[in-house]
């Protein structure tokens, strides 16, 4: 199967009562731990590209491991997306360059402005037969160069939905309820304790979801920072000379909500970020003597494969829905 665009994936995913997973790619260890855990299971994938990746790695490197990574696993779907292209040019960059899918993210914009540039964008994606994913509301987070406080996000406000997709054409939407990205979404402040003293975050808005999803019926919608950061890794890294207090995530249990629901995409970044950070962390502590980067990249690999397997099979719901 060659690379596919999210139409069909998104589909059977709604009408299924799953999501697929968009993992962030930014080598080839990633690739192939996300690869080879989707092909494994029989799951749709999505692989996307942040700006810092293209930036890190180059378009070429990362769109030549994604073939390679197509060719390996014939038997599943899988897209190529932009992840958070902030203008048209670096959307018709990738549209040009072969990826399947792209996201336009205007969504700091006014809302006159977003609606101007995504339908810009999708015009250029539709007639290259690329799908486009939009944005409203903002996260709070770290995404690229673009920094928002936890308490200045926005939620998306769902009387806005139908006409900003109706207007756009956009294939796809993102909404805010209340996660973030990175590795601290919550501030302890916002969080409460339960009996184990571990920190509980608020509760997604899954009212917002509910009354987007009344709204636009049937319409694809996409959940970002949607890292769970699991406390086992955080200790891990924390043991092995790491520092990350009171990292936290989105509780899975709410994720695999969302899939239920109208949510067909579900971004993944941090968590595979701190998979391989805390095995590589035991990894040289364990083994102070090693000093080949295969000794160490190798289970840091199988690290990413474990996380993604965990999430298609307990989180996103995708497997066996290739
Ligand atoms: O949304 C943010 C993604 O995790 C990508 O992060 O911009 O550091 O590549 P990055
Ligand atoms: P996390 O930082 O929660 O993994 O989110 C990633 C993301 O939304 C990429 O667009
Ligand atoms: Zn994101």
């Amino acid at each position: 199967m060659a690379l596919v665009t999210t139409t069909e994936m998104f589909k059977k995913a709604y009408d299924g009562g799953y999501a697929v997973g968009a993992f962030n790619v930014n080598n080839m260890e990633i690739v192939q731990g996300i690869t080879e855990a989707a092909g494994e299971l029989n799951s749709p994938v999505i692989l996307q590209v942040s700006k810092g990746a293209r930036k890190y790695a180059n378009h070429t490197y990362l769109f030549k491991l994604v073939e390679a990574a197509v060719e390996e696993n014939p038997d599943i779907p899988i897209a190529l997306h932009l992840d958070h292209g902030d203008s048209f040019e670096v959307c018709k960059s990738c549209i040009d360059g072969g990826f399947t899918s792209v996201m336009i993210d205007c969504s700091s914009m006014p809302f006159e402005e977003n609606i101007k540039i995504t339908k810009q964008v999708v015009e250029y994606a539709h007639d290259h037969g690329v799908v486009v994913e939009a944005e409203l509301g903002t996260l709070a987070g770290i995404e690229d160069e673009v920094c928002v406080e936890a308490g200045n996000e926005s939620y998306t406000r769902p009387e806005e939905v139908e006409e900003f997709v109706t207007k756009t054409g956009c294939d796809s939407l993102a909404i805010a309820i209340g996660t973030s990205h990175g590795a601290y979404k919550f501030k302890a402040s916002q969080c409460t304790r339960n009996e184990k003293g571990i920190l509980v975050p608020p509760p997604l808005r899954f009212d917002v979801l509910e009354e987007c999803i009344r709204r636009i019926p049937g319409f694809p919608i996409v959940l970002h920072g949607s890292s769970s950061v699991p406390q086992e890794f955080v200790k891990i890294v924390n043991q092995y000379g790491g520092n990350m207090p009171d990292a936290i995530g989105i509780p899975e249990e709410e994720l695999r909500h969302a899939a239920e629901l109208a949510v067909c995409k579900i971004n993944i970044d941090s968590d595979i970020r701190l998979a391989m950070t805390a095995t590589i962390r035991q990894y040289m502590a364990e083994n102070p003597e090693h000093f080949d980067p295969r000794q160490y990249l190798k289970p840091a690999r199988q690290a990413v494969k474990d996380m993604v397997a965990h999430k298609i099979k307990n989180v996103l719901g995708s497997a066996d829905k290739a």
